[in-house]
């Protein structure tokens, strides 16, 4: 029992996520991903790897000086969000060589119809034929990702669940043809609660469609973009508003509220603005404090980086080995 107990602290199963740098953080991407990510690493029944996915980004941002704040900024704002380098490996890809090699592997033994399935790669390629070939393979790319460390649960929004699968696959069939059992099956992990976000305009928000309303943006900003919320005429309950107040309050709570204020609009935009301030000022405060002092996210992606490439050479060592190579 002693003994058991002593193997389940050391092997806690790899919980591993990831998310890109491309744009400025809204509150969809916080409360649709970050939150999320950020609790399951506090569980402590997990060993947490999370990292910046830049290479996954470079499909569309394209330009030095932007990558690298925008990865500096994700940095900072999973650590104002609570995310504890002590307890969780927090690295940038590019960072850790692994990746991009394991990708090569897996893309030699991946077939052009397979990837062609991938809801991602169709909606690309409805939109433009002109893909890229690293857009083609990112889910190659992710399947190297997942399982270099050996990930048991990858929390993904359900937009990434097929990718998952798709390292599952990547497993078993490099398992296959190599006869031998050097990766794990990762399952996905659905974030629970993870409700399309809607943005201002009540579509889902993203910053394709300029209905955002910012993670760190001032208080000032804060109050325009809910000021801003489309309300519609119909009812006595604006859904837009209402639908982002549950993210920082129950039904249960708000319900009376909505009752209370029926038909006043603009007071529930102002409850709205005062109940995400209340919630997301400590979290910008802390984002300013760690933007002054830029040695930190240097020192904790310096840590992440000996630590991943320690975990993911070791694996690198017995995928060359069973391929032959090296
Ligand atoms: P965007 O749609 O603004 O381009 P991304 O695709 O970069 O956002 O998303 C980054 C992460 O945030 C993903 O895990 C995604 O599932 C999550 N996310 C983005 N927008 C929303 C939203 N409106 N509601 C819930 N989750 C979201
Ligand atoms: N593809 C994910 C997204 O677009 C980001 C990502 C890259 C990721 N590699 C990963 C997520 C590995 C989980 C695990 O949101």
């Amino acid at each position: 029992m002693g003994l058991w107990y002593l193997f389940r602290m050391t092997h806690k199963p790899v919980l591993l996520s990831a998310i890109k740098p491309t744009g400025d953080l809204h509150i969809g991407n916080y409360f649709g991903a970050m939150r999320q990510q950020v609790e399951l690493t506090k569980e402590g029944k997990y060993k947490p790897f999370i990292f910046v996915a830049d290479y996954h980004a470079l499909n569309s941002v394209q330009n030095a000086e932007e990558m690298r704040r925008r990865t500096r900024e994700l940095v900072t704002a999973y650590l104002a969000a609570g995310l504890n380098p002590e307890e969780v490996v927090l690295f940038r890809q590019s960072d850790v060589p692994a990746h991009t090699e394991l990708c090569w592997i897996f893309d030699s033994i991946t077939t052009m119809p397979y990837l062609m399935r991938a809801h991602a790669f169709k909606d690309a390629e409805a939109r433009s034929k002109e893909i890229s070939v690293g857009t083609f393979n990112y889910p190659m790319l992710m399947a190297a990702d997942i399982l270099l460390y050996d990930a048991a649960v990858v929390p993904v929004g359900q937009d990434q669940k097929q990718h998952v699968e798709f390292a599952r696959d990547t497993a078993e069939k490099f398992n296959r043809i190599f006869n031998q059992d050097v990766f794990k099956l990762p399952d996905a992990y659905i974030m629970p609660e993870v409700a399309v976000v809607p943005g201002t305009d009540g579509q889902k928000m993203s910053k394709s469609y300029g209905n955002v309303i910012p993670l760190f943006g001032s208080s000032e900003e804060l109050k325009r973009r809910v000021m801003s919320i489309v309300t519609d005429s119909s009812g006595s309950i604006p859904q837009n508003v209402y639908a982002i107040h549950t993210l920082v309050r129950s039904d249960a709570e708000l319900k009376p509220i909505y009752e209370e204020h029926k038909g006043s609009y603009k007071e529930l935009k102002e409850l709205l603005y005062a109940d995400l301030e209340r919630y997301l000022g400590p979290m910008r405060a802390k984002y300013e404090e760690l933007a002054t002092s830029p040695d930190i996210v240097d020192e904790v992606l310096e840590a992440g980086k000996q630590e991943a490439r320690t975990v993911s050479e070791a694996k690198m060592d017995q995928v060359r080995a069973a391929i032959g190579v090296r």
